[in-house]
C-alpha cells in the first residue's frame, strides 16, 4: 500500500460490497468491511463467499492471508478507521409503484456519518433515484461532527455477476461523481491501481454519476426487449429471430451483444431498475420522456407468458398432470442468484396451471428450494427428464448446451423440447427427432 493510500471500508458485504471489499484488499488497500448480519461477516472472515461467484472464494483466501481485510458490525468502529468509505448496500423494489426502498441507504450514510469526527468521503455505490447523493449530502453534513469535512461522492458500479472479479479489477470505466475537487482526488488515490489499468475516468456532478448508471441498465434491458419484441413480429409472420438478429448484430452501430432473444431478462437489477427510473422521472414530472420503459418491462413479462404457452402447446393443449422437465433456475448462467428469475417464474406458473414440475440448476437449486418449496427439485438434467412429456431449457448454463438429444431421448416419455434462450442446434435436435422450438422461431 503507497503511504498515501486511503484506509478504505465497505458498508454492506452483499455481492457488491463483498466483492468490492475483497478485491482492494488484494489490490493493496486496508480494508475494514461492515455488516449488520453477524452471520455474514462471520463466514467471510473464515474464507466462505456466501454466494456463487466464480474466481471470489480464491481472491478472499489471498485478502483474508495478506491481514489487509477484517470485517466489523460496528460503524464506529468503521468511523474511526476509514479515510473513504464505500457504502454498497441494496435498494430493493419498495411496492408495487417501482420505487426504490432507500431504507438501507439511508441507514448506512445516517448511521456512519454520526461518527465522523474527521474528513471523509461517503461514496455511495448503491443503484439510487437520481436526487438521492444531494438529499445525502445534506443530512449526513448536518449530522457528522466534522460538519461540511465529510463530503458525499457517487461511484455506481457495473459489475455483472458471474464476471464480478474481472469487472472489478478491469471494469469498462469508472465514474465519479463529487462535489469537490477533494474529493475527486480521494477517489483517484482509492483507485489507483485500477486507474493504472488505463481504465478510463469520468468525473461528473452526483446527479449525472447516479443516472448513468440507471442510464445503462435501462439501454440493456431495452436492447433485450428489443429483439423480443422482433420475435413477437416474427412469430406471427413465420420469420425467424435468430437469424433475424445474426444479421442485425454484423451492423456494428447496432452489435450482437445483449441482442440474445429468447425469455428475457431477470435478476436483482435490469428488473427493479428500470421500474424505479419510470417511477422517478414521473416524480420530476418527465415520465414522458422514458414511458418507453414501460413497454421493455411489459414485452419482457411476455416472454414468460409466452413460454408457457409454447409448453402447454407441446403437451397437447393441456398441462393439468403434464410433467414438465425444467433445466434451470438461476436468473443467468454461473449464477445462483434466483432474484426476480425469469426460469422460476416459468415453472412456478407450469406448476400453478396443474403441470407435474421437476427443476434442475447446476448452482440455484439451494436458493430456489428454500424460496419454493412447493416445486419438486432434481438432480441433474437426466434426472428431472425422466419420463418427462416435455422439457424446457430456461437458463443457458453451459452443461445444458452440451446435453446429447441421443441421451436426453432416452430418459423422457415424448421427445419435446422448448428452448427458452436459443441455445441448441435446432437442426441437429430436430434431425434426432424432437418436436424442438424456440420462441420467435418457426420450423413449419
Ligand atoms: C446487470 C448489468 O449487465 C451490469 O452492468 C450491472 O452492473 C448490474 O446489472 C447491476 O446493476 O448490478 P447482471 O444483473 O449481473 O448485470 O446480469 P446481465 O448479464 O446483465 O443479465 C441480465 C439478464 O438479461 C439475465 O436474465 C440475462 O439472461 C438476460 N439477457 C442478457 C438476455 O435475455 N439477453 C441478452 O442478450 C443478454
Amino acid at each position: 500500500q503507497p503511504r498515501s493510500a486511503p484506509r478504505l471500508t465497505v458498508i454492506g458485504t452483499g455481492y457488491l460490497g463483498a466483492t468490492h471489499a475483497i478485491c482492494t484488499a488484494v489490490l493493496g488497500y486496508e480494508v475494514l468491511a461492515v455488516d449488520v448480519d453477524a452471520a455474514k461477516i462471520e463466514k467471510l472472515a473464515a474464507g466462505e463467499v456466501p454466494f456463487f461467484e466464480p474466481g471470489l472464494p480464491e481472491m478472499l483466501a489471498k485478502a483474508l492471508e495478506s491481514g489487509r481485510l477484517r470485517f466489523t458490525a460496528d460503524l464506529a468502529e468503521a468511523a474511526a478507521f476509514g479515510d473513504v468509505h464505500f457504502v454498497c448496500v441494496g435498494t430493493p423494489q419498495a411496492d408495487g409503484s417501482g420505487a426504490a426502498d432507500l431504507s438501507y441507504v439511508d441507514a448506512a450514510f445516517t448511521g456512519l456519518a454520526r461518527h465522523l469526527d474527521r474528513p471523509a468521503v461517503i461514496v455511495g455505490k448503491s443503484t439510487v433515484p437520481v436526487g438521492t447523493a444531494a438529499r445525502l449530502t445534506a443530512l449526513v453534513q448536518d449530522l457528522a461532527p466534522a460538519g461540511t469535512d465529510v463530503e458525499v461522492a457517487w461511484n455506481p458500479e457495473f459489475l455483472r455477476e458471474g464476471f464480478a472479479v474481472e469487472d472489478t479489477l478491469r471494469p469498462s470505466r469508472l465514474v465519479f461523481g463529487v462535489a469537490s475537487p477533494w474529493a475527486e482526488e480521494r477517489l483517484r488515490a482509492a483507485f489507483a491501481p485500477v486507474i493504472a489499468e488505463d481504465v478510463p475516468v469520468v468525473v461528473t456532478d452526483l446527479a449525472t454519476a447516479e443516472l448513468v448508471k440507471v442510464a445503462a441498465n435501462s439501454f440493456l434491458a431495452t436492447k433485450i426487449s428489443y429483439i423480443n419484441a422482433m420475435a413477437e413480429v416474427c412469430e406471427a409472420t413465420g420469420a425467424d429471430v435468430k437469424d433475424l438478429a445474426d444479421a442485425l448484430a454484423f451492423d456494428d452501430r447496432i452489435g450482437g451483444r445483449f441482442l440474445k432473444p429468447g425469455l428475457g431478462f431477470g435478476g436483482g437489477c435490469l428488473p427493479k431498475d428500470i421500474r424505479a427510473f419510470a417511477h422517478r422521472a414521473d416524480e420530476l414530472g418527465v415520465g414522458q420522456a422514458v414511458s418507453f420503459l414501460r413497454e421493455v418491462d411489459a414485452i419482457n413479462r411476455r416472454r414468460r407468458a409466452r413460454t408457457v404457452d409454447l409448453v402447454r402447446e407441446l403437451a397437447g393443449g393441456d398441462l393439468d398432470g403434464a410433467r414438465i422437465a425444467c433445466l434451470g433456475a438461476a436468473f443467468k448462467p454461473d449464477s445462483d442468484d434466483i432474484r426476480d428469475a425469469p426460469a422460476l417464474d416459468v415453472a412456478r406458473t407450469l406448476h400453478g396451471l396443474g403441470a407435474r414440475v421437476r427443476v434442475y440448476d447446476p448452482a440455484a437449486l439451494g436458493n430456489a428450494r428454500r424460496a419454493f418449496p412447493e416445486l419438486d427439485y432434481g438432480t441433474g438434467a437426466l434426472d428431472v427428464a425422466r419420463d418427462a412429456d416435455v422439457v424446457v431449457l430456461l437458463t443457458e448454463w453451459a452443461e445444458f448446451r452440451e446435453i446429447d438429444p441421443g441421451a436426453l431421448a432416452e430418459a423422457v416419455a415424448h421427445k419435446r423440447i422448448v428452448d427458452g434462450r436459443h441455445v441448441l442446434d435446432a437442426a441437429r435436435w430436430r434431425a434426432a427427432g424432437w418436436d424442438y422450438r424456440a420462441l420467435g422461431r418457426n420450423f413449419g
